[in-house]
């Protein structure tokens, strides 16, 4: 199979060194990818947005499968363009447009969990014409309390309000246009107090697997505090999802998601991100993704022991819920290493030293790019370093040795993840 990768990411890394290792994959392209990923196929300069340039690559290449790692082109409606009878024989790996909106609109995946009686937050929506509403209901309401912006804010658009005041204050600038049309509708939304966990799951929209539990780090400082990221590290497993808490994130959540995806006749071959956190003992859904998450991918196929292509096969050929997921016993951890300042500004081109001396880690490059010979920084998260152990903390420990190892102008990395476990 020829298979075309879609993003630039350590999350896309991740998929490509395991999808490289499939004896079903004869060429692996990856667009635009990075330093990283040109280990592992070839880089092809495309932006996964611009479906005209790449499909009609795709149909020069004779590409067989495109697997798309970002949510944007999901949203965006990728799925659909390659419905057109020129690319009929095209696989692709990820939801329709349609069911892309589990991520694409929260108010739309919160009528959705609600239909179909999955425990999440309760909720109520507003959009600009409802602002004296929406001022009124923050007004009754305890705190702290979340807001949320519908559509795609690059993982900003999340706000958790310590009092009423901010609240109404945060409700009037997202409601104004703070996340542009993203925030036109606002949803608040109950704050649950708990801790959070990632469910993955691979479905063909009928049958499904569930791959490795993570849990991924988001705030830039250690013991959590600070501003959120994209993600600081991940591990996986998760020691307090036990099988009986999975038994009911099973019945609970993802049996009646997929029951949603049916009953609402969604398409979907792809990826369900679930974010969960377990309250009292409890899960409840925090969001849907309709793709895998980053950096959670770095360890969860790391821990998968199945050809990651014959899952993708499975799910193309709807063929998914006879798919038998085999786990890795060993643990593992991954800290990523990120550009001095970010989440806020920081400066892009800084030389990367250091890589080829690291042992005992999967190197996953996130924003990386070559000039000449020189590896150079070219994003806010830069490279994932992902180890293996018997315990986490074994796993995290080789981690971090090779973050001291890897050198660059103003490298800054978290050392404790999974720091409350
Ligand atoms: P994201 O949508 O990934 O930007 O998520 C933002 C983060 O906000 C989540 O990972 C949670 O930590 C937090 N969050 C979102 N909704 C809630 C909620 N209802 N209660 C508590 N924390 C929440
Ligand atoms: N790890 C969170 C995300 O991928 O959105």
């Amino acid at each position: 199979m020829k298979i075309l990768l879609l993003g630039s990411g350590g999350r896309e890394h991740a998929f490509a060194w395991k999808m490289s290792q499939s004896p079903i994959c004869e060429a692996l392209y990856i667009a635009p990818g990075n330093a990283g990923t040109a280990a592992h196929g070839t880089n092809v300069d495309l932006s996964p947005n611009d479906f005209e340039a790449v499909g009609n690559w795709v149909e020069a290449q004779q590409i067989d499968m495109i697997v798309v790692g970002p949510e944007e082109p999901l949203v965006r409606g990728i799925y659909d363009y390659f419905q057109q009878d020129r690319f009929s024989h095209v696989a692709v790996i990820g939801p329709s447009q349609a069911a892309a909106q589990l991520e694409g609109s929260k108010a739309f995946a919160k009528a959705f969990m609600g239909e179909f009686h999955i425990p999440t937050a309760a909720y109520r929506e507003f959009t600009a014409d409802q602002l004296e509403d929406g001022l009124a209901y923050l007004a009754t309401q305890p705190t702290p309390i979340v807001l949320k912006a519908d559509g795609l804010a690059a993982g900003k658009g999340v706000l958790i309000c310590q009092s009423v005041a901010e609240a109404q204050a945060e409700l009037k600038e997202m409601l104004g246009g703070k996340f542009g049309s993203a925030s036109s509708r606002v949803v608040i939304e109950e704050f649950l107090d708990g801790i959070e966990f990632s469910v993955f799951v691979a479905t063909d929209g009928k049958g499904y697997v569930t791959l490795p539990v993570a849990k991924d780090y988001k705030r830039i400082g250690e013991g959590d505090t600070g501003l959120n990221t994209g993600g600081m590290g991940s591990i996986s497993p998760v020691s307090f999802v036990d099988e009986a808490l999975m038994q009911k994130v099973d019945e609970r959540i993802i049996q009646p998601t997929i029951k949603g995806i049916q009953e609402r006749q969604l398409t979907y071959k792809g990826f369900i991100f679930i974010g969960l956190i377990r309250v009292k003992g409890e899960p409840y859904v925090i969001e849907y993704n309709c793709r895998m998450g980053d950096p959670e991918t770095e360890v969860v196929f790391p821990r998968l022991a199945n050809d990651l292509v014959a899952l993708l096969n499975a799910i193309d050929k709807d063929q998914v819920g006879a798919f038998e997921v085999k786990e890795d016993e060993r643990a593992a951890a991954a800290v990523i290493v990120v550009s001095g300042g970010y989440p806020q500004a920081y400066k892009k081109g800084k030389k990367i030293t250091g890589v080829e001396q690291t042992e005992g880690s999967l190197i996953f490059h996130a924003g990386t790019r070559m000039d000449g010979d020189d590896l150079l920084t070219n994003g806010g998260r830069v490279i994932a370093i992902t180890s293996y152990g018997e315990t986490f903390q074994d796993a995290l420990a080789i981690s971090n040795q090779n973050a001291e190892i890897i050198q660059f102008e103003g490298k800054n990395y978290r050392r404790d993840i999974g720091f409350d476990l």
